[in-house]
């Protein structure tokens, strides 16, 4: 399974949430994270890895003949502390940009063609989603997308108009909620997409996320940790029974998705919840 975190505006923690929920996976096969925002990435500074392996070498592989090995992009990973398999971006938005356009040149990419196999799950930070993105067929490829806003006014009203792009390159987007603010089912009834969860503000568990806190503060000892194991395991119950059980369907727990198919992705909410 492939699936794509992306935000339509700010920086609303797509990495942060990418990297739990990676890290905070259900199933056997811990996922590979891949960090392909054409604006650069930020793990390797954060963790003080080295520059390679990562999503330039991989590129550069791809190119080469191994471009049809559906093992190429475990060859291109590093390990962040507790264990999790990323695909580190380059810090330069030049250099991830040209990655990106050689990763998603025709054919099938790495990313796919790892996601393709058996109980592999590959989640990509494909950043903020632009048409003019080089990640975008990244996006359409995936098998579910997943865009992180915060739901407040001013950040909704940029998501609301972006929304039906976002729509047109993914047929199973969700969003997922960062913070305070509107409502799960105000959100999801004023934009007509599905909310998957909401993620808590908490400095704290971000910080260990972004490795400014020693090994010993665990992802999933913090309040972020456990509302992405939520995320996930709603997003694994979803995705894996949605080829089979049509759009209606029950999460894992007792939560059930809030669809919203009769709505039109026109319009923020307004303060008091309803669509101007
Ligand atoms: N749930 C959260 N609670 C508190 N802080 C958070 C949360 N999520 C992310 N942050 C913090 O917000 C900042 C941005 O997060 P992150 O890098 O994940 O955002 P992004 O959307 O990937 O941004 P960019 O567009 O720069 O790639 C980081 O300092 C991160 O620690
Ligand atoms: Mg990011």
């Amino acid at each position: 399974m492939l699936i794509a975190v992306c935000s339509l505006k700010g920086s609303p923690g797509v990495t942060t949430l990418a990297t739990a929920l990676g890290a905070r996976w259900p199933g056997q096969e811990s996922p590979i994270v891949v960090e392909a925002d054409p604006a650069g990435g930020d793990l390797m500074v954060r963790f003080r890895l080295p520059d390679t392996p990562g999503l330039v070498s991989l590129a550069a592989a791809a190119r080469g003949r191994g471009g049809s090995d559906p093992n190429l992009l475990t060859q291109h990973t590093q390990f962040l502390p507790g264990g999790l398999q990323v695909v580190l971006g380059p810090v330069g938005a030049e250099q991830a940009r040209a990655a990106l356009s050689v990763l998603t040149a025709g054919g099938l990419s790495p990313m796919r063609r790892a996601a393709n196999q058996p109980g592999v799950t590959v989640i990509v930070d494909c950043g903020r989603a632009d048409p003019d993105s080089p990640a975008v067929p990244i996006i359409r490829s995936a098998d579910a997308m997943l865009l992180v806003a915060r739901p407040h006014d001013d950040e909704l009203a940029h998501v609301a108009l972006k929304v039906q792009a976002a729509q047109r390159w993914s047929s199973r987007p969700c969003f997922v909620l960062v913070g305070d603010g509107y409502s799960t089912t105000e959100v999801s009834q004023a934009i007509g997409i599905p909310v998957m969860g909401r993620i808590p503000r908490d400095d704290k568990g971000a910080a260990v996320l972004c490795g400014h806190r020693s090994a010993r503060h665990r992802p999933a000892k913090s309040a972020l940790g456990r509302a992405a194991a939520k995320v996930a395991m709603n997003a694994f119950a979803h995705w894996h029974a949605a080829d089979t059980r049509g759009p209606h369907l029950r999460l894992a727990g007792t939560e059930t998705l809030v669809s919203t198919e009769a709505s039109p992705p026109t319009a923020a909410p307004t303060r008091n919840g309803t669509t101007p």
